[in-house]
């Protein structure tokens, strides 16, 4: 059977992790398509290296818009990156018709809206199960299993950098700055390794999620981003001292007054299975209202995982490309004439659980002062530790687990803690989540 001509843009890390897979699985995989699916046309900066790479079996070229404006070239995968020409070359593939595969979550959570219309309008495909949690079949999961469900929340560990950074951390006590290295050596990191340290990789994940689970458009602007550069091995220890792990966590909830959109460290507790997902390892779990919880785990980042989930998007395609459009899964779980806008909560009418930690002079009616703080912010405690300060030592931490409470009534304890003349310093905050309901 003729085959299917993808036109491949980009062949680093997962552009080289998708030629590979596609032609050692070539066999198994055109059983499964119904013909088979051929990289014909290959762009890249480094013209050598990707020849080197593809040999005689595709042509290679160094401009990128040569390809999406090919005739022969049926699917384009979009794997270069960014937002700028990444974009340009998508719009332009969707014009001349061509279906888009792309693994670029950056692209999708600040243009999806505009993308995704155009593709409607043109009746193509943009499929993009790579863009989220690596090899982690999510997107399939989130708009073609659970669709009986009215979806509840989604909490998710999707960044695998900083996940690998916490762990080589904590197990192997290596530097912050060692970790990021190795991640970036492994084809784990973004281009800009900040994007994926601040949480902002994750964001970008979670605003494709929270719109796919709920039917809202991409709202990346008004997502909360918080990342790990500012986390300290002081608050992960006590952290498991009160029965806790901490991961970058990116939360997204519907509430009866919006809809939570947030990324940021988060306590949770050891016995959730979540909490044990290390190194490079993605976890998502979603609960549903008829299905319960259920968990998604695997690579969520590097060569051949996330390959996994691209050759995965072109057999999809390869399959439904004849299909009548009207007949194909919504790019957005949602027909297209059916997403509705719910407003994005601002972080301080979220209301969580609260890890705080505090320096304080070790003196008699300290933890007193602070508790009519916290009291008169209608903040309630749930645990608490005093550490012995050493001998000769007149300061002293304390750490406090709170009840659930809304953000801005911590952030104004908080700030009166800060003001009491026995606190030093600033109060470390950081959510928890129980995940249990
Ligand atoms: P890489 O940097 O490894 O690969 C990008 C490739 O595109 C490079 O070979 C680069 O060449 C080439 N390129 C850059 N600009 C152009 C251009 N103008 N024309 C043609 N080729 C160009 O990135 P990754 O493979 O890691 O990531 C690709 C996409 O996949 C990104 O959107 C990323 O967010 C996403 N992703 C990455 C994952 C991972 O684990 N790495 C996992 C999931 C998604 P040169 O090297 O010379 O600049
Ligand atoms: N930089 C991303 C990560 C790649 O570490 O998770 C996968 O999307």
């Amino acid at each position: 059977m003729k085959p299917i001509n993808v036109g491949l843009l980009g062949i680093g890390t997962v552009g080289g992790g998708t030629f590979t897979v596609l032609s050692r699985n070539q066999e198994e995989i055109t059983r499964r398509a119904g013909r088979p699916i051929r990289i014909s046309l290959v762009a890249d900066k480094n013209v050598e290296r990707a020849r080197e790479l593809v040999g005689d079996r595709a042509r290679v070229v160094d401009d990128a818009f040569a390809v999406v404006s090919d005739p022969e070239v049926d699917i384009v995968v979009e794997l270069i990156g960014g937002y700028g020409l990444a974009k340009a070359l998508v719009l332009k593939a969707i014009e001349n018709g061509k279906h888009v595969v792309t693994a670029n979550k950056a692209l999708l959570a600040l243009h999806g809206n505009e993308i995704f219309a155009a593709a409607q309008k043109r009746g193509v495909m943009v499929a993009f199960e790579a863009a989220v949690a690596g090899g982690i079949p999510i997107i399939k999961a989130l708009r073609e299993g659970l669709t009986a469900n009215r979806i509840e929340w989604i909490a998710g560990i999707i960044n695998g950098t900083t996940n690998y950074i916490l762990t080589e951390m904590r197990d192997k006590g290596l530097s912050f700055e060692t970790a990021l290295a190795d991640a970036q050596a492994l084809g784990y990191a973004e281009a800009d390794p900040t994007f994926d340290v601040e949480g902002v990789d994750a964001a970008h994940k979670l605003t494709i999620m929270s719109a796919i689970a709920f039917g809202i458009p991409m709202q990346f602007s008004a997502a909360h981003v918080e990342g790990i550069s500012k986390l300290t091995r002081e608050d992960i220890t006590y952290a498991e001292e009160l029965g806790y792990r901490i991961k970058l966590l990116g939360i997204t909830r519907r509430t009866a007054r919006g809809v939570e959109l947030r990324v940021h460290p988060t306590l949770i507790p050891e016995r959730r299975l979540i909490a044990n997902v290390d190194g490079v390892m993605n976890a998502v779990l979603v609960k549903g209202d008829a299905v319960g919880h259920t968990l998604y785990y695997g690579r969520g980042a590097g060569a051949e995982p996330t390959a996994s989930a691209v050759v995965a998007d072109l057999v999809d395609v390869t399959r439904m490309h004849t299909s009548d459009p009207e007949h194909r899964v919504p790019h957005l779980a949602f027909k297209a004439d059916q997403m509705v806008d719910l407003p994005i909560l601002p972080i301080s009418e979220v209301e969580t659980a609260f890890y705080l930690r505090m320096q304080v002079v070790d003196r008699a009616g300290v933890l007193a002062d602070i508790t009519r703080v916290l009291a008169d912010n209608g903040i309630s405690i749930d645990a608490m530790i005093q550490k012995e300060p050493p001998e000769g030592v007149s300061r002293t931490s304390i750490i406090l687990l709170t009840h659930k409470v809304m953000e801005r009534n911590v952030l104004a304890a908080i700030e009166r803690i800060e003001q009491l003349a026995t606190v030093e310093g600033e109060v470390t905050k950081i959510r928890l989540e129980e995940l249990g309901n």
